[in-house]
């Protein structure tokens, strides 16, 4: 009998083609974030799931399950999943680390230039019948030649965003909870994170979402920072404090922010940061581009299938189930 697999949202066949005559596949909605009826209804009988990081894998779904044998999650980050619970079952679970690395950092490179030259502003005012001459005085933006970039987290996407930005000449300094030496070897300086916090012209995040990074951007930090700086978070939202930000923007604590990712997700359309002129919202785009979403959907079938083998997931992040 083929094992049973639930995917917490359809995907393109073509992305998941390895699955084909292996697994039979029950999927979620296209619109349902998370755990629609029919999904729930199906736990009892998954040996495996491919969820993506709107879908909350915690108790109340692993107790629903029987003999799970794999969840691998169609991301890197895994903040979605109670990985200490899955663990207690013996379940592994598996990500899709570098897949999008390359993407988010030019997606973060798009965030921090584009907020640098106010081009969400600067477009609407062209669009809007605001553009009247060429004003030498307009529009002004910040310079990033010279400036300094302060990162949080120089994991695989942080030491990405680091290379593009010394294109541009921006110093590159950064902070993470534990210092480590690759740091050093892509040309950025560690800081101690009220240094980074208060000497940063640019801060860009890049830090999983974990107990100790959670509000790790809240009203506190948020004052430390330069009146002139300018937040990018292409990470997760709840690293930032939303109403925090709101009111430091609001009140010019710092000068704007970029955001791919919030907290809540998504945003609702009525909350006060999409009124800021300086903040500037994506919906988390991040990994959004063909080739990689397509990459991502193979490591997950790639790690599904090893775990449903029984054989070593490729990518584990939690390698102590099999001690
Ligand atoms: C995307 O946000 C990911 O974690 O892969």
């Amino acid at each position: 009998m083929k094992p049973t697999v639930l995917l917490t949202h359809p995907l393109p066949p073509e992305w998941i083609a390895s699955l084909d005559a292996q697994v039979t596949l029950i999927a979620g909605g296209e619109e349902s974030p998370g755990w629609r009826e029919s999904l729930l209804q199906a736990l009892p009988h998954a040996d495996g799931i491919i969820s993506l990081l709107t879908a909350r894998v915690d108790d109340s779904i692993l107790e629903k399950t029987t003999h799970l044998r794999v969840v691998s999650n169609m991301a890197v980050g895994v903040d979605n999943i109670d990985v200490p619970a899955c663990t207690r079952r013996g379940v592994p679970v598996g990500n899709t680390p570098g897949a999008m690395t390359d993407a988010t950092a030019d997606l973060t490179m798009s965030l921090l230039l584009a907020a640098a030259r106010r081009l969400p502003e600067s477009s609407a005012d062209a669009r809007e019948g605001r553009w009247q001459t060429w004003s030498p005085t307009g529009w002004l933006g910040a310079d990033l030649r010279g400036a300094t970039l302060g990162i949080i987290g120089l994991g695989k996407i942080g030491r990405a965003v680091a290379e593009r930005a010394r294109g541009f000449g921006l110093r590159i300094q950064y902070w993470q909870p534990r210092e480590r030496s690759e740091g050093e070897a892509s040309g950025a300086e560690y800081v101690p994170l009220d240094e980074l916090l208060s000497s940063s012209d640019f801060l860009s995040l890049h830090c999983p979402l974990t107990k100790s990074t959670r509000g790790l951007i809240d009203e506190s930090a948020l004052r430390k920072m330069k009146p002139s700086a300018i937040l990018i978070n292409a990470a997760r939202g709840p690293v930032v404090n939303t109403s925090a930000l709101t009111r430091a923007l609001t009140e010019n604590w710092i000068a704007a922010a970029a955001l791919d990712v919030t907290d809540p997700e998504p945003l609702p359309p009525s909350h006060p940061l999409y009124a800021l002129p300086n903040c500037f919202i994506l919906p988390h785009i991040g990994s959004a581009t063909h080739g990689t979403r397509k990459r991502m959907a193979e490591m997950a079938c790639e790690n599904l299938l090893a775990g449903l083998r029984g054989e070593r997931l490729p990518n584990c992040v939690n390698t102590e189930v099999y001690d």
